[in-house]
């Protein structure tokens, strides 16, 4: 029995694991790059006030927060929007606008640990600060479609809400300012018996309205559905109707809208989106987002902002699913010198093509050829280069091809000619 565990909520990964992990990284990376986005770096530590100035005092309960040796209140990121406004506020805010960032790093909150949700987790999210507001939410919301597009995942649905609808509706049946963010809350959580509960408690019993308009989902024919049962949050409406039409002219006409986008953080100030891989049960939710304001609130000029983040987590878990291939690191030749003479011409060989970038090892162990074979194949080699006394006489290596299993006598002064890809 091992003496050590690991941290309740965090994960071990291995090199296959990593491996694919690092090709979904860089190819949303490589998307945020064709969109214009700049990669920051923030700590992975913050004071602590920085996350409630916005959120309050309870978000410490959520969070791993601390006093550090000197006294200092610290939290881990639970998310990089706030580091990321602050950073902003701090050094580019003279810069010329927008100012267009993604990152991808871990976060840390205090959950309750289930499939999908850890506590140490990671997200790629994008930021775009200072750019008329219509803008700015067409093409964030651009970038995270065409960051799943090129990862070839097909089945994942984008809910675009506004949050100036569900305030005009609240409104509407005057739901008092001070209750109007534990009624967002429950909306977000899909927990309507909550909210009808919370409303009656409030003496508020024309809530029909508000609870059907929020569970009307749907392409532009939506937004007719619920003009008709309500004259509120016009604006909105508006505002949605033209954000689908920029939207399909960027290539992206399977936008829909979700009156009942809520948003668990309380930053945001007007649209809101959320993306799901239906394929993860029930934590299908894999992008969350939206336009903020929180500059000023850091003591910076007010400036609009959109950003999302990815739970890079669940894309990868939503990939598996969805069967979508992503390929694991392979090794491009095993290189099995056969006696302690060959050893000396295969280091040679060995060095020759990681220097030409062809990824390669040699046996370390003194296998025979029938159990090296097996490694090789276990490992997932693509070639087994063989070089014993016979090829070391004729100055040549045997490449043996793993798939097909025929073998090539080359020579040592050609190996690089070789075809290993
Ligand atoms: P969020 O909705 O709290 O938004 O998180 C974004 C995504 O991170 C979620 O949709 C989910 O996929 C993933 N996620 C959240 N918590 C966990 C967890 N415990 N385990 C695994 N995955 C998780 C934000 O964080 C905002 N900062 C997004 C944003 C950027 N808004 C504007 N700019």
């Amino acid at each position: 029995m091992p003496e050590f565990q690991r941290p309740r909520g965090t994960r071990d990964f291995g090199p296959e694991e990593m491996a694919k992990r690092r090709f979904v990284e860089s190819n949303m990376r490589e998307t945020a790059s064709t969109f214009g986005f700049g990669e920051v770096m923030t700590p992975t530590f913050e004071s602590t006030d920085l996350f409630i100035a916005r959120s309050g005092e309870d978000i410490v309960n959520e969070m791993y927060a601390f006093e550090d040796k000197g006294g200092r209140n610290i939290a881990l990121r639970p998310e990089l929007t706030a580091s990321v406004m602050r950073f902003y506020v701090n050094e580019m805010q003279s810069l010329p606008k927008p100012v267009k960032v993604f990152y991808f790093g871990n976060m840390f909150r205090y959950e309750r640990p289930q499939a999908g949700r850890y506590r140490e987790f990671f997200q790629f999210g994008a930021e775009l600060i200072g750019a008329p507001s219509i803008e700015a939410d067409a093409e964030v919301i651009a970038l995270a479609m065409q960051s799943i597009k090129s990862l070839g995942m097909d089945d994942a649905v984008v809910r675009i809400g506004h949050l100036s609808i569900l305030q005009s509706l609240f409104e509407d049946i005057g739901v008092p300012e001070n209750q109007q963010v534990a009624c967002r809350r429950l909306i977000d959580k899909q927990d309507y018996d909550g909210l009808k509960n919370l409303l009656a408690e409030i003496s508020i019993d024309n809530s029909e309205t508000l609870i059907q308009i929020i569970k009307i989902k749907g392409g532009k024919d939506a937004i007719a559905q619920a003009q008709e049962l309500t004259s509120a949050g016009e604006d909105g409406f508006t505002y949605l109707a033209d954000l689908l039409n920029r939207l399909e002219a960027y290539g992206f006409s399977n936008c829909t809208v979700d009156f009942g986008v809520a948003r668990g953080l309380d930053y945001y100030t007007g649209m809101v989106f959320e993306i799901d891989a239906p394929s993860l049960g029930a934590e299908k939710q894999i992008c969350g987002g939206g336009a903020y304001k929180l500059a000023d609130l850091f003591g910076g000029q007010e400036v609009n902002s959109t950003g999302y983040a990815f739970g890079f987590d669940r894309i990868m878990l939503a990939l598996e699913n969805s069967g979508v291939e992503v390929p694991s690191q392979k090794l491009d030749a095993y290189i099995l010198p056969i006696g302690d003479s060959a050893r000396t011409a295969a280091t040679e060989i060995l060095m020759k093509l990681r220097n030409a970038g062809i990824s390669s090892d040699m046996d370390l162990m003194g296998r025979n050829m029938s159990k090296a074979m097996k490694y090789a194949n276990n490992i997932g080699s693509q070639k087994v280069i063989i070089i014993g006394q016979k090829e070391l006489d004729e100055k040549s290596v045997t490449v043996r091809d793993m798939e097909s299993g025929e073998q090539e006598l080359v020579p040592i002064s050609k190996i690089l000619d070789y075809n290993f890809k």
